[in-house]
């Protein structure tokens, strides 16, 4: 089997990162939502993977993915050259895949416990696709499946105002060659994309062979940032936590916490899970739980909690805690002392500010 990750897209919902950044590059627990998705499939023993990218972000995505020889593993770049959806990266993707069956994953989700049993059964399978499915409490956001009474898939609504069943589609699908007649026979959406939903009941109508994988664990589509939130506290629950730092004798730091090398923290509380990454210092401050400070970054004076701070961030001499934030890279927040006194913000195109 191959691996098929999809990693171009616009990221809208995560601007101003996305500006300048990949979403999929975001890090949960210190490491970049794309690192865990290329472990998951390597881990199910796949060691041929295609990586879809934009013409915005996919530079910055080789040069910080490779070859993929990091994981043992090949990757090949497939260049789309607008987002025109996820059948259509599929499409696109047809001389890597060849006659392959291939897994294909999202590469801004996340899943609790890897992809290695339902790589197993569909292997073992005479299946022609096989979709991941997880129970919601509120489908009408999802695209959502109707099972048949043998366990096949019947068909697929996408967001429902009136849920047909629980089942929604998780970002993991398993497809062979069959999904090409698909993706070539239909139509762009109303948003103009050639939608995996559509591929996918093409597949179901014309009597191929689609079942379900009904996934247990959790599973989060970090499209926004109380996503990305959700999924590095859930990422953090998991963490096996490690000293690589130095705390001094003045602060308490709990044993759910990761210090990560060269990480100083002094005359602080920290409280995990939690993460501190490479040279971060924390001073004088608290870093409460379901928090990743990124690399070189100093909290100085400060609060923050349940946040991401990416890398050679300063956040110093604040009076108020900082709480549910994601905080892009060498950012600057301060106490402006001078007069007037107020808020003195530089922010980007589409920011986002929740002020006091
Ligand atoms: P989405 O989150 O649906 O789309 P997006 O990344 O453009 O985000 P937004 O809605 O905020 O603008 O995409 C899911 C994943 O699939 C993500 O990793 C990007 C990728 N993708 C592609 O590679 N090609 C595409 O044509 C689309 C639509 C998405």
């Amino acid at each position: 089997m191959k691996g098929l990750i999809l990693s171009g897209g616009k990221g809208t919902r995560l601007r101003p990162l996305t500006f300048t950044s990949a979403k999929q590059l975001i890090p949960l627990a210190n490491k970049p939502v794309l690192f865990r998705v290329i472990q998951a499939i390597r881990d199910a023993g796949i060691k041929e993977i295609g990586i879809v990218i934009a013409p915005e972000t996919g530079a910055e995505i080789k040069s910080v993915v490779g070859d993929g020889s990091r994981w043992d593993a090949r990757i090949t770049y497939i260049l789309q050259d607008e987002p025109r959806g996820l059948a259509h990266a599929v499409k696109i993707s047809r001389d890597f895949l060849g006659d392959s069956r291939f897994v294909m994953f999202l590469g801004d989700n996340c899943i609790e416990g890897g992809i290695h049993r339902l790589i197993e059964q569909y292997a073992a399978s005479d299946y022609n696709s096989q979709i991941v499915l997880t129970r919601v409490a509120d489908p009408r956001q999802y695209g959502v499946a109707v099972l048949r009474p043998d366990g096949s898939i019947d068909r697929l609504v996408e967001k429902p105002k009136d849920p047909p069943s629980d089942l929604a589609l998780v970002g993991v699908y398993m497809f062979d060659r069959h999904v090409f007649e698909a993706v070539e026979a239909i139509q762009p959406s109303w948003r103009n994309e050639l939608e995996i939903t559509d591929a996918i009941q093409w597949l179901v109508t014309h009597g191929y062979r689609v079942y379900p994988y009904v996934h247990t664990g959790w599973w989060v589509d970090t499209g926004k940032r109380e996503d990305m939130l959700e999924a590095n506290a859930l990422v953090l629950e998991e963490l096996v936590p490690r000293c690589e730092g130095e705390v001094d004798a003045h602060s308490v730091v709990d044993s759910r916490v990761t210090l990560e090398r060269g990480a100083r923290i002094v005359n602080s509380v920290v409280r995990g899970p939690t993460i501190i990454g490479e040279n971060a210092q924390i001073i004088n401050s608290y870093v409460g739980p379901f928090t990743s400070i990124d690399r070189d970054c100093v909290i100085e004076n400060a609060e923050i909690e349940r946040s991401i701070v990416l890398e050679g961030c300063r956040i110093e001499h604040i009076p108020a805690r900082i709480h549910d934030s994601l905080i892009g890279r060498r950012s600057v927040i301060t106490h402006a002392a001078a007069k007037p006194s107020g808020y003195r913000l530089l922010l980007g195109d589409y920011s986002q500010a929740g002020l006091l």
